[in-house]
């Protein structure tokens, strides 16, 4: 949908990332990660990212949200709002890439950050050739 981006709230948005990044668990990488999730209904789902002794039981920002979301009920992701305190951006990690496709294939990614470095771009673009939903049908 052409016009569906200037509907998209993105300074409240990006504020909501910046808070949930605030309450962050990153005892072992000390890198705090806020994301904030626009469902389709419009509500927004924020996520920390919550790291864990067994690191690979560490959950992102973004899975964090999205999951926020899922267990509301929702299954429509417009758009991802990823928020890091540092120069430069960070994109979503793979795992989290997929994780946006099953719910959001068309979904406009922004990460900010503290400078003017900023990622805007849909999730197409950051994952090309995506295995999704569509397979197994
Ligand atoms: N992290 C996220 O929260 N989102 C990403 O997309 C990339 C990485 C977190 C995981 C871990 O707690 C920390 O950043 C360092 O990798």
């Amino acid at each position: 949908m052409p016009n569906e981006t200037t509907r998209i709230p993105l300074e409240t948005l990006i504020e909501q990332a910046r808070q949930a990044s605030e309450r962050a668990y990153c005892p072992y990488s000390e890198f705090p990660v806020g994301a904030a999730v626009l469902a389709k209904s419009g509500k927004v789902y924020t996520g920390c990212n919550v790291e864990n002794a067994a690191y690979g039981s560490t959950i992102c920002a973004e899975r964090n949200a999205i999951l926020q979301m899922a267990a509301a009920g929702e299954r429509d992701i417009q758009a991802v709002i990823i928020y890091t305190p540092t120069e430069k951006v960070s994109a979503p990690c793979g795992a989290c890439r997929q994780v946006i496709n099953e719910f959001g294939p068309e979904a406009r990614i922004v990460s900010v950050c503290d400078t003017n470095d900023r990622l805007d771009a849909p999730l197409s673009e950051l994952l090309p050739h995506a295995f999704g939903p569509k397979n197994l049908q």
